[in-house]
């Protein structure tokens, strides 16, 4: 089973022992729950194809484009950071009918603005609800998914992020002729009002989340009409000493001065940090969202017009689909290592000919191919196998701070990416760009193949064990001096 897709996985769902029927709600109430995922996806992907419409509407520098795209990664940051702490204080369901709201709000104020400033409004609260569902989205589903069908349910969400990625390349084609930019922000209503639906008529509360708010009465009513009386008196006895046992080792580490985060700094955590920081960073400056966020602009150049450009765009959300399920099929029989190590090594190859293809002007079909090469060498390892590692690496008294100031660190890289890529390619040229990408999945390929261990298979204390021996033999003392730069990231923050 894959594991470990979750950005906060230090939580765990009560309900072990659950029948088939049972299994059938949650899997309903799993659907319902990652159409926060979804909306991820389709916010993030529909405005490549708006953008052509929009930049001719609006009389858009690139810089101003640019903006467009990643105002939302500001938005989403601070909603990915501040979402914790609000789905802890009011419960998953109402966090999660709330961010459906900003959904709608967002979507709302994007559809109808009527310039470049109240654009930029609406993509920011569409950010904040994209960071929140980020960050909300695997709680919830790791909150109520029984053991056996976790890793299922998990890896469900970073499907649907693909799958909303590819609807909104499909609604981008169906609105293209029409030059309808708008109408293809506003499709984005459908799935945010099912999401409050589910919340308002379907959704239980998390069980977990009951039990640690003393709403046991609550939990309990829940549990014994997916199981029986008896099997949820004992499932609550189990989640309450969990509960109890969290909160010692919590009281513990306060007691010996090391809190939460201050722990993630400590020398023995270094080597997950530095591997987990580092990853979240390569995975946006190898130069993925260039490609996912302004697909059509990038193939508009290969001398192809705007709705042509849309139509290929397609090719591009499907393979990623494809290749994400080919991951999650592959992740725990191949092993993290090699699938990271394979996809950067063709990640480079391929982002370095797309670059070429550009250099030399090859024309759209070679274009093309390296571009959907590239997307599916990134799907199949080290797009979906990052967010496994992050929920690996870090040992268990630090893994919700480690994995979401990873998180963090991944939204802040994303934006920095998407919003330096139009100018740089104009100032730079498109493909000089993109070899700056190719170099970038070289050094990550090195890296990888030097700090990175197997984590497939092995508990907590085997892969700290296996960090710290790539670390010690490292040539330059890594973790003091030379390789330090990426706790200072995390501490500057
Ligand atoms: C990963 C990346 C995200 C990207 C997506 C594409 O989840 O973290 O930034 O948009 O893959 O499928």
């Amino acid at each position: 089973m894959v594991q470990g897709f979750s950005r906060e996985p230090g939580t765990h769902s009560p309900l072990t022992q659950v029948g088939p029927e049972g299994i059938r709600k949650i899997t309903l109430w799993a659907t319902a729950i990652a159409l926060g995922g979804f909306l991820f996806g389709f916010d993030t992907g529909v405005v490549s194809g708006a953008l052509l419409y929009i930049k001719k509407d609006f009389h858009l520098s690139s810089f101003e484009q640019g903006s467009v795209v990643s105002v939302l990664l500001i938005g989403a940051v601070i909603g990915a950071t501040s979402a914790g702490g609000f789905a802890d204080r009011v419960g998953r369901r109402k966090a999660l009918g709330l961010i459906g709201l900003v959904f709608v709000v967002g979507t709302v104020i994007a559809s109808l603005s009527n310039g470049y400033p109240m654009l930029m409004a609406g993509r920011v609260v569409l950010g904040l609800s994209v960071g929140a569902a980020s960050a909300t989205v695997p709680v919830y589903l790791s909150e109520i998914a029984p053991t056996r069908i976790r890793g299922r349910l998990l890896t469900m969400n970073q499907l649907m992020i693909t799958v909303g990625i590819l609807v909104a390349y499909l609604v981008n084609l169906a609105f293209a002729s029409s030059e309808r930019w708008r109408a293809m922000f506003a499709v984005g209503l459908v799935p945010a009002v099912l999401m409050i639906a589910a919340t308002l008529w379907l959704l239980p509360e998390s069980p977990q989340w009951l039990v640690t708010h003393g709403r046991e009465d609550v939990a309990r009513k829940g549990i014994a009409a997916l199981t029986d009386e008896e099997t949820a008196d004992e499932l609550l006895r189990r989640a309450r000493e969990r509960v109890d046992a969290e909160r010692e080792k919590q009281r513990r580490r306060e007691a010996e001065g090391g809190g939460g985060s201050r722990r993630l700094f400590a020398p023995d955590v270094r080597p997950a940090l530095v591997v987990g920081l580092t990853l979240a960073a390569v995975q946006q400056f190898a130069g993925i969202n260039t490609i996912i966020y302004y697909a059509p602009t990038i193939i508009q150049q290969t001398g192809l017009n705007a709705s042509n450009s849309i139509f290929y765009s397609v090719f591009i959300g499907l393979i990623n689909l494809v290749m994400t399920l080919v991951a999650i099929k592959l992740v725990d029989r191949a092993g993290r290592r090699p699938m990271v190590l394979v996809s950067l090594g063709l990640m480079a190859v391929s982002i370095f000919m797309l670059g070429l293809a550009f250099v030399v002007d090859m024309g759209s079909v070679l274009t093309l191919t390296f571009m959907v090469i590239y997307i599916a060498s990134f799907a199949g390892g080290l797009g979906p196998v990052f967010w496994t590692l992050i929920g690996e690496i870090f040992p268990p008294s630090v893994r919700a701070e480690g994995s979401s100031l990873s998180t963090a660190v991944n939204w802040i890289s994303n934006f920095l990416v998407s919003l330096a890529f139009l100018p740089l390619a104009g100032l730079i040229g498109q493909g000089e760009t993109f070899w700056i990408f190719a170099a970038i999945c070289v050094l990550a390929f090195l890296f990888v193949s030097r700090y990175l261990p197997e984590t497939r298979g092995r508990d907590a204390g085997q892969i700290q064990e296996a960090l710290d021996t790539r670390f010690k033999h490292a040539p330059a003392r890594p973790g003091d001096s030379g390789h330090s730069s990426a706790p200072q990231k995390g501490r500057s923050r």
